[in-house]
């Protein structure tokens, strides 16, 4: 028979920080671009206050922080304290002292002042209630406020996390996904963010979408897998167990064609009502 309670599973902050290296190899390529575009929606002002729930390194509480200069302040928040160290260390490499990194659960976050712009970039599906946490965002925001949420286009990052979960099952079985629907499907579109933002009591909603492939070469698939969630899927394993998930997904990708990590992404402003 075979068994599978010995997948260990981590706090997904903890998760996060075990990535720190990996993620940081797809910065560049990945989380820092993607971060720049979506403050290029969310249009941080000189002087405004500014949450990034589910900061990460900084990838958009760095452009924030700029936009919005000295006069203004950004609260980045995030549980992974491996990589607020690297977004407190560029901080500080750019002169960004009204950037402040904190290590928390954003759903859980309280502030002195109400603020005028929350961005969250991938994050919300992560939140063991999605609908509840992002609720808890909007509280955050003074009336008038606007929040900035990027996701993942549907058939795009999610086509790699499948191939991810399918090459580490393949070398240790892992336990079937949750029966319930995966609240990710229900922002992986732009009409279904849209209607889920104004279900949230939003207005002026806007859904942009970002078309954003990047080529995968070399070990960059593996990388990946190791940079991100899909983490999840080879904890514990032995060196020569993840030698063979590499493997596997590296020549389960090329058999399929699967050449291009695809990130396309949504990226939505609502603002809440006066
Ligand atoms: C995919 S990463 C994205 C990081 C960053 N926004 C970026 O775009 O580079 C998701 C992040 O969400 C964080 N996260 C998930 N749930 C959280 C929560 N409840 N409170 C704070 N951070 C959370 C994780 O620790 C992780 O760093």
């Amino acid at each position: 028979m075979t068994v599978i309670s010995a997948v260990p599973t981590l706090p997904v902050g903890a998760l996060f920080s075990q990535t720190r290296r990996e993620f940081a190899s797809w910065y560049s390529r990945l989380w820092g671009p993607l971060g720049a575009l979506a403050t290029g929606v969310s249009r941080p002002r000189v002087g405004e206050r500014v949450l990034d729930a589910c900061c990460g390194s900084g990838a958009s509480a760095l452009p924030a922080a700029r936009a919005v200069g000295a006069t203004g302040h950004v609260d980045a928040v995030d549980m992974a304290g491996a990589l607020l160290d690297q977004g407190r260390a560029e901080a500080d490499r750019q002169g960004l002292a009204h950037l402040r990194f904190h290590r928390g659960d954003v759903t859980a976050w309280r502030a002195d002042a109400p603020y005028d712009l929350v961005q969250c970039c991938y994050g919300v599906f992560f939140f063991p209630d999605m609908e509840a946490g992002t609720r808890h965002l909007v509280d955050l925001l003074r009336p008038g406020g606007r929040i900035a949420l990027s996701t993942w286009v549907g058939g795009g990052m999610d086509s790699m996390v499948r191939r991810a979960r399918e090459a580490a099952s393949a070398v240790r079985p892992l336990p079937a996904p949750p029966a319930a629907p995966d609240p990710r499907t229900r922002v992986d579109s732009a009409d279904g963010l849209a209607a889920w933002l104004r279900s949230l009591g939003l207005v002026d909603v806007a859904v942009h979408r970002v078309d954003y492939r990047v080529p995968l070469l070399g070990d960059d698939a593996w990388m990946f897998l190791l940079g991100a969630a899909p983490r999840r899927f080879v904890l514990g394993m032995d060196e020569q167990q993840l030698g063979r998930v590499r493997d596997r997904l590296h020549a389960d990708m090329a058999a399929a064609g699967h050449s291009h990590l695809d990130a396309s992404s949504l990226i939505a402003v609502g603002v809440r009502p006066q």
